[in-house]
């Protein structure tokens, strides 16, 4: 039974409850319940005896105004700039999330050290690690020259007021939002209630003082901001650092922004100085492919601006067990499914009885439907055993009837082809008097996916193919 004052908070999706139970019946996650302290009343407990003070009502205003776009702090790391819409907002929140050990960090470190050679007054705050294991990251960046207000704590009680002074700090980093603690709430660092006590504090004094606050945050395994999404809610900026660990390449995307777009993404790579920026993000995902292998496709995608072509394997093999296996690597498995069951439908391909495998290379999620057709070219070169042309990009939607659908930017992916030495590009057949400006590539456009299978795999030798009634 819960005690006066405290309550039990889902450390999975934030939901209260005033007594004990096995299952949170909000997100059906069992034994997530956590007994916690009610937080500190904002403005007034509901209920409570004193009256509450008047509030001074309210000024409304039009619509259009005067205000001055926000003011930004570049860091001088391009790819960094670029995701978030050109800099950091001075008294905004940032929150960065990723794996543990996907070089969160590093990056901040390398962030910190930049702005404060700039002139800005930065601090870090790590509360994971020793002001020594800091200065040894540092030292092997090489920025260990770099003004930096350095400083490993846990206590809110002990940050806060170090933050909040008549000259505070430009850019706050905290490392990470699970690690800091309110000494005002019994529970332990990183459970729910903590970790928005924090947050808000932090939060409220960033917007008080006009700094920039980055909060680290830990990721579950099922790829959530580990605790509340609720931060995600009170914070203005929010980017995922991702990647495979095994990869040297680093993804940073924005899923949420209060003050830029959120479908660019910086690409770095992980050296052994640091995180470095890879503008040309393409021809790091092709610079392993081989020609000539059969069920590989490249795929010409674009990340918000910048046209990133990245190649698409697949693989097709004998079910050894009842079930056939259905592996995905940066892809959606939900779409894989859809794309096999037109080509099974529509083309004859019955490629459902065997175990598949998909696979982004290079460690890119794509979330593009544009990337259906380069997917469809993979497992068919996959099954039939025929390579994919190796000059040859592919892109466009597939529908559910079998037809081939137009997609968005089609000059700047063919562009890009273009400039890696590309020669073919396999695309979706234009509208009549849609510009057909010369690409300099020698364009197949097709409208029903049957077309892509007799490219591929000419009819021939096609034996492997199911007639269709
Ligand atoms: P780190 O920034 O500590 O990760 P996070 O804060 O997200 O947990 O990065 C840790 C990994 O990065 C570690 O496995 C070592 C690697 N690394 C390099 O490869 N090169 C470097 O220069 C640095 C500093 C780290
Ligand atoms: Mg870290």
């Amino acid at each position: 039974m819960a005690r006066g004052g405290s309550h039990y908070v889902c450390q999975s999706c934030g939901a209260f409850y005033a007594k004990w139970q096995g299952q949170c019946t909000a997100c059906g996650e069992w034994n997530t319940l956590v007994e916690e302290s009610a937080p500190p009343p904002v403005g007034g407990k509901k209920g409570s005896s004193a009256p509450r003070a008047r509030g001074g009502g309210l000024d409304f205003v039009d619509l259009h105004g005067s205000s001055a776009p926000a003011p930004r702090r570049p860091s001088g790391i391009g790819e960094l700039d670029r995701v978030t819409g050109g800099g950091i907002v001075p008294g905004s929140a940032i929150l960065i999330g990723g794996d543990p050990g996907i070089g969160k960090s590093t990056l901040l470190t390398q962030l910190v050290a930049r702005l404060a050679e700039t002139g800005a007054r930065c601090a870090y705050i790590s509360g994971e690690e020793a002001v020594d294991q800091v200065r040894l990251r540092a030292g092997r960046l090489g920025i260990s020259a770099a003004p930096v207000a350095l400083a490993s704590a846990t206590a809110l009680r002990d940050i806060l007021p170090a933050l909040e002074t008549d000259n505070p700090p430009d850019v706050v980093v905290i490392d990470s939002i699970q690690t800091m603690y309110l000494d005002a709430l019994d529970s332990a660092p990183g459970t729910v209630g903590q970790v928005r006590a924090c947050a808000q504090e932090l939060i409220r004094a960033a917007k008080k003082r006009g700094f920039a606050l980055i909060l680290v945050g830990h990721v579950t395994k099922e790829g959530a901001i580990a605790g509340p999404r609720v931060l995600e809610h009170m914070v203005d900026t929010v980017l995922y650092f991702e990647g495979e660990r095994g990869h040297q390449f680093r993804i940073l995307r924005a899923v949420k922004n209060r003050f830029g777009p959120t479908d660019e993404i910086g690409v770095f790579e992980m050296t052994d100085r640091g995180l470095s920026e890879v503008p040309n993000p393409s021809a790091l995902f092709l610079a392993e492919r081989r020609d000539n292998v059969s069920g590989a496709a490249v795929f010409a995608g674009m990340e918000g601006t910048r046209p990133v072509l990245v190649e698409i394997q697949a693989l097709v093999a004998p079910t050894s067990f009842g079930t056939p296996r259905r592996a995905v690597v940066g892809w959606d498995s939900g779409r894989l499914a859809m794309v096999m069951a037109v080509l099974d439908a529509r083309c004859g391909l019955s490629i459902g009885a065997q175990d598949v495998y998909l696979n982004v290379a290079g460690g890119l999620r794509i979330s593009e439907p544009a990337a259906d057709l380069a997917v469809a070219a993979a497992l068919v070169s996959a099954y039939s055993g025929e390579p994919v042309p190796p000059d040859m990009v592919v892109f466009g939607e597939v529908g559910l009837a079998g037809e081939v659908r137009q997609v968005g930017q089609t000059d700047a992916r063919l562009k890009e082809a273009l400039r890696l030495g590309f020669g073919r590009a396999l695309i979706p057949a234009r509208r009549a008097g849609a510009a057909q400006g010369s690409s300099g590539l020698t364009l197949t456009e097709i409208d029903r996916l049957a077309e892509l299978v007799e490219r591929l795999a000419p009819a021939e030798d096609n034996t492997w193919r199911r007639k269709l009634p």
